[in-house]
């Protein structure tokens, strides 16, 4: 890496610091498409956020990616939230136009090119676990390319009140999943990380589809395998991150992303 006075600075800032693959994947990526720009991890304790936010005003940062626990609390702190970030209600990356700071979100994109290697969204029918944070991104992209969703949660009144919100198509409990059958499943609670713990009964799993756990860690987690033992094509939550952080890159850049140099990055 060679920097210089026009080297770009980005980053992401985040707290705690420590796990965050976001620097390898941009710095892969800004290597292997030549871009002049280094990439670093900010850690942001929550009181700092509005410092950080100015200071990124302040040095020029050019983008910034946005990752827990601050993708809802930054909205107060920008110049402008665009419309796909306002519906989700988070923003993971910050670019500046003129110079305004501006906010956005991928994580839906992260979730939609996931699913999309291995089928079309349109007009399948996909089932969502959870009603948080994550599910409200996975819904909005499912939604945005077509597809019809059923948000099932271990509280059923958030699934509702999510599944209201953001136009999905009905909403209940887990053990639903039992009589409802799907195209496509996502898991988005966070049981399965660092455990191995499945959301949902392998017996009320159907057979086929393909099956995205948001759950990263481990990569093969225990419901991808009682799922791929009922014959579905399973996808990592991994290439949630990867996805994400390729609509990132495009939404600064303008450029086609190396998608398979990102992957190989995140390890
Ligand atoms: P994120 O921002 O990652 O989506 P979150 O907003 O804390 O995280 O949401 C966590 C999700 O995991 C919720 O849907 C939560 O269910 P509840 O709404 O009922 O709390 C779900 N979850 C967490 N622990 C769970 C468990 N042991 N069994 C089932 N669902 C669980």
């Amino acid at each position: 890496m060679h920097i210089t006075a026009e080297t770009a600075l980005c980053g992401i800032a985040l707290h705690p610091a420590g796990h965050t693959r976001s620097p390898a994947m941009h710095n892969a990526a800004y290597a292997a498409l030549s871009i002049d720009a280094v990439y670093l991890a900010f850690d942001v304790r929550p009181a700092e956020l509005a410092d950080a936010v100015a200071g990124m005003r302040g040095l020029g940062i050019r983008q910034l990616s946005v990752s827990l626990p601050h993708k809802e609390a930054i909205l107060a702190h920008l110049d402008e939230v665009d419309e796909t970030a306002r519906r989700i209600g988070a923003v993971n990356t910050v670019l500046r136009r003129g110079d305004a700071l501006v906010g956005t979100n991928t994580d839906w994109l992260g979730a939609v090119g996931a699913l999309e290697r291995e089928t079309r969204l349109e007009d399948r029918q996909a089932i969502v676990l959870g009603a948080g944070g994550t599910a409200r991104a996975v819904v909005y992209g499912l939604r945005a390319r077509g597809a019809r969703v059923h948000v099932l949660n271990r509280t059923p009144e958030k699934a509702r009140a999510l599944a209201d919100d953001l136009g999905a198509e009905g909403a209940g409990g887990l053990e639903e999943l039992a009589d409802r059958p799907y195209d496509v499943l996502v898991n988005t609670t966070s049981v399965g990380l660092g455990s191995d713990a499945s959301p949902v009964d392998p017996d009320h799993l159907g057979r086929g589809g393909v099956v995205l756990d948001a759950v990263y860690e481990p990569e093969r987690t225990r419901l991808l395998r009682d799922a791929e033992a009922r014959g579905a094509r399973v996808v990592s939550g991994r290439w949630m991150l990867v996805y994400q952080a390729v609509a990132q890159l495009e939404a600064w850049t303008g450029q086609t992303a190396p998608v398979e140099v990102m992957a190989k990055a995140f390890g």
